[in-house]
């Protein structure tokens, strides 16, 4: 059986009987810090031979994320806490109130979502026939990351119903452009299972860009929906929070940072330049450590912005998601990486300075930086 995005789902969902509690989780996120994941302890339903993908949504793993999973499951977790709570003035399923709401303005055919010019509608359905041919098997039909490869896969494959992304040429917090995804997806993300698709026409990875967009912008939609819900104890206005989504995509709205002055000599005085930036001002050390092996004091405090625990990278011989050209490190020490703990030197080092630390972290990734020293 093929889950179409958004569709209908799948009796197990609702076969589910278990408790819900409320665990706190704040994660830097540029302006928006709030998520609210659900720990839940229960038996596994009896899974049918086709349904890999939910069998993730089912798992007491400290290190599976709870909020990895679809989202008509988080809103079913809400109507279990409302249900509970006599405060909320939402009556009803808020599960099916949100559902109806992102239906109504970000359906394929909804007026919103062809006004907002967010989404190139002529490339959505072979988008998805693109998604659902290369992309379902790792980030789950329904865009969750939970297709049948997941659960084997470190890092695993993004929930792209966040809105949430690690790489792009803007800071975090900010949406990617476009073109930052089109470049993921020719690139792929080097060290993980994430794949080049250099060789899938270049169409069809601007068709499965737009795809990726929609399901992106919905998800989040939704999420806001219930983050406010949440906090607020009613459902929100939910043209306004189609405003704060669609305000975050839109390109006047998603600044970039490029490298502006052209990078230094790649030699010692360099290289020392951003060790002493990358040990002081900069505050790389806190996670990365002084030598960049991924032992700095802070670093096993973090859970990314999908639920699970992160670590620092060793930089040590290490091969960067964004590769190695020297720009896109620079990019990435500039823009920091979104849903992670590690921000952006955009606004505190300057361009020379970014180079700087790209070199000293070259220098590092080439073992030229003894350990422990
Ligand atoms: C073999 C598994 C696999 C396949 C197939 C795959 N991905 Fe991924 N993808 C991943 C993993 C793993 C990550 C997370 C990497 C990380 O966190 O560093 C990822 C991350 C992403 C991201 C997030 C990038 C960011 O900046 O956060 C996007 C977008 C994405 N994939 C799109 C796609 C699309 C579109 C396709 C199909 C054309 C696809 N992926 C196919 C495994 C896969
Ligand atoms: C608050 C903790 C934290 C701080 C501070 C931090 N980082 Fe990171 N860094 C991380 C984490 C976590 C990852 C791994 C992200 C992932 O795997 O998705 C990472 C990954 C990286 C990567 C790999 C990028 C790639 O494309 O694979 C580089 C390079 C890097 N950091 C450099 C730096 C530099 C330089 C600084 C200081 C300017 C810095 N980091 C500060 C937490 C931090």
């Amino acid at each position: 059986m093929i889950l179409t995005p958004f569709g209908e789902r799948p009796d197990t969902r609702d076969a589910r009987a278990g408790k819900a509690h409320v665990a706190g989780l704040f994660w830097a996120f540029g302006a928006s810090l709030l998520a609210l994941p659900f720990a839940r302890q229960q038996d596994a339903p009896d899974w049918g031979a086709t349904d890999h993908t939910r069998k993730l949504a089912y798992t007491d793993d400290e290190d599976e994320s709870p909020l990895d999973k679809p989202f008509a499951m988080d809103v079913r977790e809400f109507d279990e806490a409302v249900a509970e709570d006599p405060d909320w003035e939402v009556a009803g399923s808020l599960a099916e109130l949100v559902e109806r709401e992102s239906a109504a303005r970000y359906g394929r055919e909804s007026e919103r979502l062809a006004s907002s010019g967010l989404v190139d509608l002529t490339r959505l359905a072979a988008g998805e026939r693109v998604f659902l041919l290369e992309c379902a098997g790792c980030h789950g039909s329904e865009g969750d990351g939970g297709g049948p490869a997941a659960t084997h896969l470190v890092p695993r494959p993004r929930n792209l119903r966040r809105g949430l992304f690690k790489f792009a040429s803007t800071p975090v917090g900010s949406r990617p452009l476009r073109e930052d995804l089109f470049d993921t997806l020719t690139r792929g993300l080097v060290g993980s299972a994430m794949p080049s698709f250099r060789l899938l026409p270049e169409e069809k990875r601007w068709d499965v860009v737009e795809y990726v967009r929609w399901v992106a912008i919905r998800g989040e939609f939704e999420q806001v929906m219930l983050d406010i819900a949440w906090d607020d104890g009613e459902l929100p206005d939910p043209d306004e929070v189609a405003e704060i989504v669609e305000h975050r995509w839109r390109r006047e709205n998603q600044k970039v940072s490029y490298p502006s002055v052209a990078e230094p000599p790649f030699d010692e005085e360099s290289v020392a330049r951003g060790r002493e930036l990358f040990r002081g001002s900069a505050g790389c050390s806190a996670c990365h450590g002084d030598t960049g092996r991924g032992d700095g004091p802070s670093a096993d405090e973090f859970r990314d912005g999908w639920g699970y625990r992160i670590y620092p990278r060793n930089l040590a011989g290490a091969s960067f998601r964004v590769g190695d050209e020297p720009e896109r490190l620079w990019s990435v020490i500039a823009n920091g990486i979104g849903g992670t703990p590690m921000f952006g030197q955009a606004g505190a080092a300057s361009p020379e300075g970014i180079w700087d630390l790209a070199h000293f972290v070259q220098h590092v990734a080439a073992g030229g930086e003894e350990a422990g020293r």
